[in-house]
């Protein structure tokens, strides 16, 4: 079955052409960050009109990428939420019109599922590559989410620990701000974590023995009290304070997801989102995992932070189960993983 997926939820507008929810044909994403680098952060209002602008452009591109027709096409899978409302509005009604238009089958993807879908996808020519099997636990952290999930079957999902306050991505791209190095800045402090001395700043250790929450707002009050007395830091001073703060995440999410796997007893782990890039976050749970004998499961970078591809990958679970979505699907700004 070939799927072509939309995705618009926040700055990325994208698609995809997909084979059986994992073989890749074509994937799209025309990313939005100039346009909001200047405001330090996503203005909804012009991601709107930025996907409205985007949308057909990219489809036209999967679709030849893929060398594909809308003739050659199945079905449809599209982002419904959770998202910017008036950015998934773009994608869910180009998604509708298509369907409507070419009499095809339609299904509306939480975007969380989405992501957690991303590790069963495999490009055109790649042989199929070990997944995890289910049940799995999932740690899911990007720019607005930060769950830890058992992933006990396609689309079946039970929420284990999640934010109280920032996701993961947020309090990347918060003191990025603070630091003055632009948005988003996860991955900018991930580089300039590299050559920094992860001791070199004391920084509070968050949520310590307070179940499988995660709490990142204190850490970014913390990082902004630190510049307030010593400044804004430079060179290796800078590269020391961004090794600090990431390793102190990177250890708050180890070590919950440490927590819910001796609880759940699973012995195989995904980490998907944007955050799942970061280099700091890969080595310190492949030297876990590896400890542990559990087996990890990350996806490439390119399908850790948003994409059309993992919409179809959730998408054809949800199609082959049956579900269908109407004319009146809409688009959802909160929309719990599960549903
Ligand atoms: O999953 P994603 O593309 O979008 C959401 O659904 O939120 O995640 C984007 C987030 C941003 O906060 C970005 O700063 C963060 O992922 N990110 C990183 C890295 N690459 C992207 N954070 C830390 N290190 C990275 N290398
Ligand atoms: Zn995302």
């Amino acid at each position: 079955m070939k799927l072509l997926a939309l995705e618009s939820s926040c700055d990325e507008t994208a698609a995809a052409v997909v084979e059986d929810g994992e073989r890749v044909l074509s994937d799209v994403v025309s990313s939005q960050v100039a346009l909001h680098r200047p405001y330090g952060g996503v203005v909804p209002e012009l991601a709107s009109r930025a996907h409205i602008r985007q949308i057909v452009p990219v489809v036209a591109a999967a679709l030849d990428e893929a060398g594909a027709t809308l003739d050659g096409i199945d079905a449809l899978a599209v982002t419904r939420g959770p998202g910017l409302v008036g950015a998934l509005l773009v994608g869910v009604q180009t998604a509708k019109a298509i369907a409507f238009a070419r009499r095809l089958p339609l299904v509306g993807v939480n975007h969380l599922e989405g992501h957690l879908s991303a590790i069963f996808l495999r490009d055109r020519d790649e042989p199929a590559h070990d997944v995890p099997a289910f049940p799995h636990l999932g740690l899911l952290v990007s720019g607005g989410h930060s769950a830890l999930v058992v992933c006990r079957a396609p689309g079946d999902y039970a929420l284990l620990g999640s934010t109280r306050d920032d996701a993961a991505g947020e309090a990347f791209d918060k003191v990025a701000k603070m630091l003055g190095l632009g948005y988003p800045g996860g991955a900018t402090i991930d580089r300039l974590a590299r050559t920094g001395d992860a001791r070199a700043v004391r920084l509070p250790r968050p949520m310590r023995g307070r179940g499988l929450d995660f709490s990142f707002s204190g850490l970014k009050t913390a990082v902004a009290a630190h510049l307030a007395a010593h400044g804004v830091p430079s060179g290796a001073a800078l590269a020391d304070l961004c090794a600090s703060f990431q390793h102190v995440v990177v250890e708050q999410l180890l070590r919950k997801t440490v927590a819910a796997l001796e609880q759940t007893g699973l012995r195989e782990l995904q980490v998907a989102g944007g955050v799942a890039a970061n280099s700091g976050l890969r080595e310190a749970f492949a030297r876990e995992c590896e400890r542990r004998g559990v087996r990890l499961h990350v996806p490439p970078l390119r399908r850790c932070t948003d994409n059309a591809a993992m919409i179809a990958a959730a998408g054809y679970h949800r199609l082959r189960r049956g579900e269908r979505a109407d004319l009146s699907l809409n688009a959802t700004a909160t929309l719990p993983l599960g549903t």
